[in-house]
């Protein structure tokens, strides 16, 4: 291999290029960040909410978007860079815990929240304590060890519960951000954004941020680029030009995971198959099924 070999992928990713065939199947198929531009936006927001002093009214963040579209990755990724670690002071623990993620959970009640806290935390959760007991420990738990941000993945779970269940994990919410005062992170589909606007209360303290289905923009040509180049295949493939561009968005329906998962499938075929880069006529044989189909045959 020459330095100028592989000119379509990324310096680092060169070598890989040269590798056997299983190794860069499995390279291909293992997960990668890519910063693309609203991500890199929602990033530094929640950067910027982090930092934000502490107030009676803090200022809270609604990540809404359709599924698969990258909301958890964002999130992921953020906690990743504010990790857990020693406590260099000013909590009453070892250990400092700066993001906090959590999941909704499913059919929530207040109960199943303090759990989900809890088990965030690392902490053994009883179930058959109860309610007032895991709140406190909960509580106590997250103050002694300093959590600066609470985020909360799959808020719209809250819409399984039934009205009076709604609306109490709303209320909840509320008084979780003041008694902290810290900001709150709900991350979530259209139907989160909908439950937490049935609160006014809580409407006017959660700023959406949205990350819509994408469109054949710059944008989406970037993210197509700096795909290709993380793939190692030995070829260019041109996933930017328009034609092969429009055909991935649309098998796609604009979501994110899925025009990875579609180009991925697409770069094994092209290692396994011996043409070493991907071409318009052959996503079609792929055995790749649109969102909307998949639903459709379960
Ligand atoms: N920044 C990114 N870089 C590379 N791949 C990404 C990125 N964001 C998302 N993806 C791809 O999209 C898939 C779905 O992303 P993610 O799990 O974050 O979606 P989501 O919006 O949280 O979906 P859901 O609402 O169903 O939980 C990921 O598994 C990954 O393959
Ligand atoms: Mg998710």
């Amino acid at each position: 291999m020459t330095d100028t070999a592989y000119p379509h992928l990324f310096e680092q990713v060169r070598p890989l290029a040269d590798a056997p065939a299983e190794e860069r199947v499995r390279r291909i198929r293992t997960d990668r960040w890519i910063g693309y531009a609203r991500a890199e936006a929602a990033l530094a927001e929640l950067d910027d909410l982090l930092t934000f002093p502490k107030r009676l009214r803090m200022p809270n963040l609604l990540l809404v978007g359709p599924s698969n579209n990258g909301k958890t990755m964002i999130i992921d990724k953020f906690r990743r860079t504010h990790a857990t670690g020693i406590c260099a002071g000013g909590c009453d623990s070892a250990v400092a815990v700066p993001v906090l993620k959590m999941q909704m959970p499913p059919a929530p009640d207040e109960k199943r929240f303090f759990g989900a806290v809890l088990e965030a935390l690392g902490a053994p959760d009883r179930s058959s304590d109860r309610l007032a007991a895991k709140q406190d420990i909960a509580m106590r738990m997250m103050r002694a060890t300093n959590v600066g941000m609470l985020i909360i993945d799959e808020v719209h779970n809250i819409l399984t519960g039934t009205r009076m269940q709604q609306r109490r994990l709303l209320s909840l919410l509320r008084w979780l951000g003041n008694e902290l005062q810290i900001p709150l992170v709900a991350v979530g589909t259209a139907e989160a954004l909908r439950a937490i606007q049935s609160d006014d209360q809580l409407a006017n303290r959660f700023m959406p941020f949205r990350l819509p289905p994408w469109q054949a923009d710059e944008e989406y040509m970037r993210l197509l680029n700096t795909l290709e180049a993380m793939l190692p295949l030995r070829e260019a493939s041109g996933l930017e030009e328009p034609a092969l561009a429009q055909k991935l968005l649309s098998a796609a329906e604009g979501i994110l995971g899925e025009v990875v998962r579609l180009v991925t499938l697409a770069a094994v075929e092209a290692v396994t198959s011996g043409a070493e880069r991907i071409r318009i006529e052959d996503i079609d044989d792929i055995g790749f099924m649109p969102p909307s189909e998949r639903r459709r045959a379960c």
